[in-house]
């Protein structure tokens, strides 16, 4: 079963996406996890990888939409390229084809956790997208809307890898939560010229954010006169110098450090070295990496 459509025009927005690289990180965990636990790799770890990989991009795709990004990897987004009614039915088209890969060349457990990630990633990104400009929203529903829309696939990448992969999937999913964490401490906490990208999207958008409510635990007058509201961008300015000033870095980082070890913790016993190496050093790597990015 091929992943291409017969439209061409389809195939190729959807192989732009595809193509337009990313670290991979989430096939990369599938196939560590066939290794770790397996010892080998086979032709349906393989293609589960890529439909792992698909889903991630056919999500982005309607991340983008949702967003109104122009731009995502360096290159220009299928909303900007082809307006939003095609680019929404391409990521459409990239979900539905890799659920019918997983069904006709992986197995069906497979298939059925390939399924049931597509639901709790669109269940954290609608939850998101319902709590936009809330005041109120809490560290425990951030917590549950990023655990969704990007830690279930990182559990569901250990999950396909192999049959006990139910013994990774803890760790997959706290590496999630810490990824997606440490990508949201970026926006508050970086430049444009480190990113590569502009910051203070989730400010201008109203995605109250783990670090942001980390924060605001510690300074509420201040920091929630900026909440329930759209900001100039003199605001947006203003918030994030007064959140590098507080202790949100170093609480999100002690955060992530702490969700760390738990999911080390949860790690399997690995027989071969170089991959518990990989296994062990990925979140401490993600931490030490944001740590570089942030401004002091
Ligand atoms: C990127 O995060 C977005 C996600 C990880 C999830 C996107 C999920 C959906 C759009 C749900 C709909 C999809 C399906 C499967 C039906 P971000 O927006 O925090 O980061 P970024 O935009 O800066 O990369
Ligand atoms: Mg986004």
């Amino acid at each position: 079963m091929s992943t291409s459509s017969r439209l061409p025009l389809i195939n190729r927005a959807a192989g732009r996406i595809a193509g337009a690289g990313g670290k991979r990180l989430r096939p990369a965990l599938t196939l560590a996890t066939a290794l770790a636990l397996g010892g080998s790799v086979s032709s349906r770890v393989v293609t589960a990888a890529a439909c792992v990989e698909l889903i991630h991009a056919g999500s982005l795709v309607h991340d983008d939409l949702m967003d109104n990004a122009a731009e995502r990897r360096g290159v220009r987004t299928l909303n900007a390229e082809l307006g939003d009614a095609r680019a929404l039915v391409v990521g459409d088209f990239m979900l539905a084809r890799a659920g019918l890969v997983a069904l006709s060349s992986t197995s069906k457990p497979v298939a059925e956790t390939l399924a049931a990630v597509v639901v709790e990633l669109a269940e954290g990104q609608f939850q998101e997208a319902a709590e936009l400009f809330d005041p109120d929203r809490t560290f425990e529903d951030a917590l549950r809307s990023i655990t969704g829309k990007t830690a279930a696939l990182f559990r569901a990448s250990c999950l396909v890898a192999h049959p006990a992969g139910r013994s990774m999937a803890e760790y997959g999913e706290r590496f999630g939560v810490i990824f997606q964490i440490l990508d949201d401490l970026l926006d508050l906490a970086s430049t444009a010229e480190r990113l590569g990208k502009p910051v203070g999207n989730d400010l201008r958008q109203g995605v109250y954010t783990v670090p942001l409510l980390l924060a605001l635990r510690h300074d509420h007058d201040d920091l929630r006169s900026f909440l329930g509201r759209r900001l100039s961008e003199d605001e947006i300015a203003s918030l994030l110098a007064r959140l590098r000033r507080s202790r949100m870095v170093d609480d999100t980082l002690e955060y992530c450090r702490g969700l760390a070890s738990d999911a080390l913790a949860s790690l399997p016993v690995i027989a071969d070295p170089r991959i518990a190496r990989v296994l062990y050093g990925l979140p401490s790597a993600y931490i030490d990496r944001a740590q570089a990015l942030v401004v002091a």
